[in-house]
């Protein structure tokens, strides 16, 4: 029995792209809503070619209410959002507060009209392991306080949760799970999707561009942090688990296993990894010796965080499948799979 209609917003870009194939891949029927500012229609059609099917994309932006209203209105089988469509880079953010505030406030409280309005009672909400900041004690768990958000970027996820909390406090009936990230990071294993940045600020994106020559070096941010090498520690977790869990967690709202009607979940592997092993590691699974320099830290940059994932893998059944390793592979052969493309467009 296919289990119900899904939209999922955001779905052109990279975590979006992801979900759907999962989605799908799990009885799921998908649609997609995404006003491409930052998706690409080359996420959807290597989506769709992975899938062998065709997923509708409605181009429009979720600030609109009505354009999302006619969304809901033509689709009322919808039975479940998974709502990824936000700005995500923490630089912008700093230098441009209000266009992230308008945007990634403003969808969010229009996708939660519509599921008001048009009865759709399951809800995944995109949240960031940024909201922890700096922790006091790792790994991270779901009741670890959250810090004054280093970015607006990570105050809009910090906003967005109390903004899910309020709502079903007012409206009962409506579950949400609100889902922090890590690190997602890698490909899908048939490389046909996988992160699309011209200008990559994250650390896994500027090693495959700079491996590939696409860049003449990379720079560590710091290497003077009290971590076993001075570099950072992050919690690196595959493109294709995050996805996973987003299903896991659309089964679990459906049905009806959540215990809270708005839930937190930490979507990490549970491994602190530094910015030079993850370097050793992308060397080693690519034959490429990378060429980096040591410079100095970068603003914002918290020292170390990583997951206590057992909330998520316990409740909702999320099995974490890629290592450490597999994510470099998959980074690396996307990466690979983007220069042959761009080269057959030359020709
Ligand atoms: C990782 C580490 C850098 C680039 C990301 C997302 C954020 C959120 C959390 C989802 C840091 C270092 C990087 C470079 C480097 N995810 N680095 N040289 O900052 O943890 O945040 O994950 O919501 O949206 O942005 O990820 O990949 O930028 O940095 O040394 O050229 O790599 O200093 O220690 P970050 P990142």
């Amino acid at each position: 029995m296919i289990p119900g209609k899904i939209l999922v917003t955001g779905g052109c870009g990279y975590i979006g792209g992801h979900t759907i194939v999962d989605l799908v891949n799990n009885g799921f029927e998908v649609i997609s809503v995404d006003d491409l500012s930052r998706g690409s229609l080359r996420m959807l059609a290597g989506v769709e070619q992975i899938l062998g099917k065709e997923i509708k994309n409605y181009k429009v932006d979720l600030t609109n209410l009505d354009d999302t209203q006619a969304i809901f209105i033509e689709n009322p089988d919808i039975v479940g959002v998974v709502h990824f469509a936000a700005f995500k880079s923490v630089n912008e953010s700093v230098q441009e507060p209000l266009k992230y505030y308008r945007n990634n406030i403003n969808s969010l409280v229009n996708i939660l009209q519509c599921a008001k309005d048009y009865a759709v009672p399951n809800i995944v909400f995109s949240s960031s392991c940024s909201v922890y900041g700096n922790a006091k004690s790792l790994p991270v768990d779901e009741s670890s306080p959250l810090a004054i958000a280093e970015s607006p970027y990570a105050y809009t996820k910090q906003i967005g949760e109390v903004i899910c909390q309020d709502f079903v406090k007012q409206n009962p009936g409506f579950n949400i799970s609100l889902l922090r990230y890590f690190n997602p990071v890698g490909a899908h294993p048939s490389v046909l999707i996988g992160e699309l940045q011209e200008k990559p600020e994250n650390l896994v994106p500027v090693i495959t561009q700079t491996a590939i020559g696409k860049r003449a070096e990379m720079t560590v941010f710091g290497n003077d942090y009290d971590t076993r090498d001075g570099s950072c520690v992050r919690d690196y977790i595959h493109v294709m688990d995050i996805a996973n869990a987003h299903t896991k967690a659309l089964q679990y709202l459906i049905a009806n296993k959540n215990q809270q009607a708005c839930e937190v979940f930490n979507l990490g592997s549970g491994n602190g990894v530094t910015v030079l092993e993850l370097i050793q590691s992308f060397e080693s699974v690519s034959g490429r010796k990378l060429n980096y320099t040591m410079g100095d830290r970068r603003a914002g940059d918290v020292i170390a965080v990583y997951a206590d994932n057992s909330k998520a893998c316990k409740l909702l059944g999320w099995n974490i499948q890629y290592a450490l390793a597999q994510m470099m592979d998959t980074a690396w052969r996307w990466e690979l799979k983007l220069q042959i493309d761009e080269q057959m467009q030359l020709n």
